[in-house]
């Protein structure tokens, strides 16, 4: 979603804040604008420009065209107010006597409005934005401390407990040359230190946008404000206290940003999921005299406190739900404990019933999704022990949460998500097995046996990755399709709801993923010819239903694809397509059927000629509810 940049330093902020911008395009976003303040004439530039961030390159000349050493830039992704180059960021008061860039929602906007024009300020904007910039200027204009900066920070506490909402916000004040601020509440924001040529201070909602200057970091907190100069950095609570906080090291860099070769960053990412997998799965794992055991003390959650769980709650948005869904049928099958996944984004409006021995483990790559927070914290207040398994280091949720599992898939930039996926999976192996064993519902055999299995995933992937030109030419020849089954069932199920999803959202082919024994109670009206079904069927106890399931939309006009492990070849005399993975212990074959499923909506979507990372209307991270 939105993206903010900051800089205020030696050099030309204008170029360091388009760079910056550029690396949070993944994001996904509709506008861009910049604010750059010339210290010669006192005066604040804006450019905003709607569409893609060349149009802003254009405007500017790549920033060369926009003078002075300290400037906000933000790319918009709209939520009030169409995209456009007037509701684009930055947005000002008269006279640009304030200028903010605000990822996030102002709920109370409207409100707010109401009252500043009573006031008699006016507005020109339709967004919330436009409210809190007013709403600061009026109480900056009303303030009778002492110096601008005392003006400036008792204003900025005055609107943080106006404003209700989410915000990350970086401001400008007009008389105030030199001096950047910036404030947040449930929206993330970090600030680098820069040394030698780029000497100064960066401030962004995300890594990958401060990693070409520094990799030392502080992330603000809930209810921070900061206030940066060339070569100061200070940090306030809302009461006006200062911080002292650490500086903390970015452990990638910005390589690991770029695409290496591949021509999107998705394809880069499907590629680093053996990796990815290892990294998550490797260090968790420890040789000891009888064996090998799963030890999960880096997340900060006791063998003592996991042994107490009677029942665990999945929850997540999209993709880590879908994650969840498998993870649940892992858990209850391996550890006999309930395991329910939950959506996210339903699971508060429903008081939930939580009770004691209750784990709820929230699954996220950004570790921002507003939902997924939401959930987190309700949680929390209801005193229920809470998991991470989150992407993100430092994220909001991965330092709400009572432990944290982080995956170790590295920067995610491709807005479909595949590695994480692939981790977040990985991870919650560890936890399954880790319950079964200590609850005793798996013997030590069975124990070694999966751990086994565990550790030869990262291989297995790497195998399922080669079939990948049988799957190109597939997909060119579906590429015209417009309607896609995926169905399974149990695990499978949840695969084809992954399936599904990766197709539809980088291909905007409508996909719908059904539980196969389902179909028959109303869909199979819609299978007709030139439909696509993918039937998944790596649960060898459900192979024959499904395959039955297929012969019935294959009776109604259906082409059909089976995607089966190695061995199962009885599927070719039903379908038209058959893709094998490699055999693996049958609960954990998600692993290796989401593979082909990535690479048939990759493939699809380059087919179509689509943007696949960065598809319509969708963000990386989504921080409004
Ligand atoms: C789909 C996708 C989304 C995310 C969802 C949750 O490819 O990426 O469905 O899985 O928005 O995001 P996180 O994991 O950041 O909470």
């Amino acid at each position: 979603m939105c993206g903010i940049v900051g800089y205020v330093g030696v050099r030309q902020a204008a170029p360091i804040l388009l760079d910056g911008l550029s690396r949070l395009e993944y994001r996904g976003y509709d506008s861009a604008g910049i604010a750059v303040r010339d210290e010669q004439s006192a005066h604040i530039e804006v450019v905003k420009a709607k569409g893609r961030l060349t149009n802003l390159m254009q405007m500017t000349d790549s920033g060369r065209a926009v003078s002075g050493t300290c400037g906000i830039g933000h790319t918009r992704w709209a939520t009030h107010g169409e995209p456009s180059a007037l509701n684009a960021h930055p947005h000002y008061s008269k006279e640009k006597r304030v200028v903010i860039v605000h990822n996030g929602i102002i709920e109370n906007y409207q409100e707010l409005r109401e009252s500043l024009v009573r006031k008699g300020y006016t507005f020109s904007t339709q967004t919330d934005t436009e409210a809190a910039a007013l709403l600061l200027d009026s109480y900056y204009a009303e303030s009778s401390a002492p110096s601008p900066r005392e003006r400036a920070l008792e204003a900025i506490r005055r609107m943080m407990i106006r404003v209700r909402g989410s915000y990350a916000l970086g401001i400008l004040f007009g008389d105030q040359p030199g001096v950047l601020y910036a404030a947040r509440k449930d929206s993330p924001l970090i600030i680098g230190r820069c040394e030698g040529e780029n000497e100064g201070h960066v401030l962004a909602s995300d890594v990958p946008a401060v990693l070409g200057y520094t990799r030392r970091v502080v992330y603000i907190d809930n209810l921070e404000i900061a206030c940066l100069t060339r070569e100061e950095l200070h940090i306030y609570n809302i009461d006006g206290e200062e911080l002292e906080k650490p500086f903390v090291e970015i452990r990638w860099d910005a390589a690991a940003a770029e695409k290496d070769g591949f021509e999107h960053f998705m394809m880069k990412e499907i590629h680093e999921q053996p990796r990815a997998v290892r990294d998550t799965l490797s260090p968790r794992i420890r040789e000891e005299e009888g064996g090998r055991v799963i030890d999960l003390s880096d997340s900060g959650m006791t063998d003592e406190a996991l042994s107490g769980v009677r029942r665990v709650l999945l929850i997540g948005c999209g993709s880590a739900y879908h994650v969840g869904m498998a993870a649940r049928t892992v858990i209850e099958q391996l550890a006999r404990v309930p395991a329910d996944a939950e959506l996210a984004s339903e699971f508060r409006y429903r008081s939930p019933i939580l009770e004691e021995g209750t784990l709820a483990i929230v699954i996220s790559q950004s570790g921002e999704t507003a939902d997924s927070l939401a959930a987190l914290r309700l949680c929390r207040e209801r005193g229920v022990p809470t998991l991470a398994v989150v992407n993100v280091v430092g994220s909001s949720i991965a330092r709400e949460a009572d432990a944290v599992l982080y995956t170790w898939a590295g920067p995610e930039i491709s807005v479909a998500t595949t590695k994480a996926y692939s981790t977040q999976l990985a991870a919650l192996y560890l936890v399954a097995v880790k319950l079964a064993a200590l609850r005793g519902s798996i013997d030590d055999a069975r124990e070694q046996a999966l751990i086994a299995e565990l550790l030869a995933l990262p291989e297995k992937i790497e195998r399922a990755l080669a079939d990948k030109e049988r799957l190109q030419w597939f997909a060119n020849k579906m590429a015209a399709c417009r309607d896609v089954f995926f169905i399974g069932r149990g695990l499978d199920y949840a695969i084809s709801m992954e399936g599904s999803l990766k197709l539809k959202e980088i291909s905007y082919i409508h996909s719908e993923a059904y539980a196969a024994g389902e179909l028959k109670h109303g869909a199979i009206s819609l299978i007709e010819d030139g439909v696509l079904v993918v039937g998944v069927a790596t649960q060898p106890e459900l192979f024959a239903k499904t395959v039955s399931n297929l012969t019935e939309a294959r009776s109604r006009g259906a082409y059909l694809m089976g995607l089966t492990p190695y061995g199962q070849y009885a599927i070719e005399d039903t379908v038209n397509f058959t893709v094998y993975v490699p055999r693996t212990e049958a609960l954990f074959a998600t692993s290796l059927a989401v593979v082909p499923l990535q690479l048939l909506a990759y493939y699809i979507s380059c087919a179509r000629g689509l943007d696949v990372d960065k598809p319509r209307n969708l963000a990386k991270s989504v921080t409004v509810e």
